[in-house]
């Protein structure tokens, strides 16, 4: 079986891992909630906020892949299982059935605002761990932001 070895020492590896799997855990239910939101939406805002839903799941597709696939550069595994996402999400969680747009603007708003955070917090903890994990969450959260702005504006 290949081995990957990163540049990282284990020190470092041990606190960039915590990171990249809180980041991915984040991302992935972002994603889940964003299109549970996007099929089940109703109200007088109901295009305007379902298109705006698919922004919030492609960005968090398109950083869950770069993340994770860091994660596997440097020999960390990313668990991405269902089972490890239900049971480490810190996300607010819709109700099944129908969803008003108000009360899916402020759960979103939520959602992002708390995924941002502890983006931060990631972005604390890699900077001498790992610049350039750092610099990946950096991305992903300058997405993140715009979005809460957005679903902000939208209250
Ligand atoms: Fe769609």
């Amino acid at each position: 079986m290949a081995t990957i070895k990163g540049p990282l020492s284990d020190d470092a590896r041990n606190t960039v891992a915590e990171c990249l799997q809180g980041a991915l855990v984040d991302l992935i239910d972002l994603s889940l909630v964003g299109k549970q939101a996007h099929w089940n939406l109703v109200g007088t805002h109901f295009r305007s906020v379902h298109l705006q839903l698919d922004q919030v799941v492609a960005l968090a597709r398109t950083h869950m892949d770069t993340l994770a696939e860091r994660a596997v550069a440097l020999g960390i595994n990313p668990d991405g299982r269902a089972a490890t996402i239900a049971k480490a999400t810190k996300l607010a969680q819709l109700e099944s059935g129908w969803l008003e747009d108000g009360k899916v603007v402020a759960t979103i708003t939520d959602c992002l605002g708390g995924v941002s955070k502890r983006m931060y917090e990631r972005i604390r903890q890699t900077e001498e761990a790992d610049p350039v994990t750092q610099d990946l969450l950096i991305a992903a959260v300058q997405e993140i932001d715009k979005q809460h702005w957005m679903f902000q504006a939208m209250t």
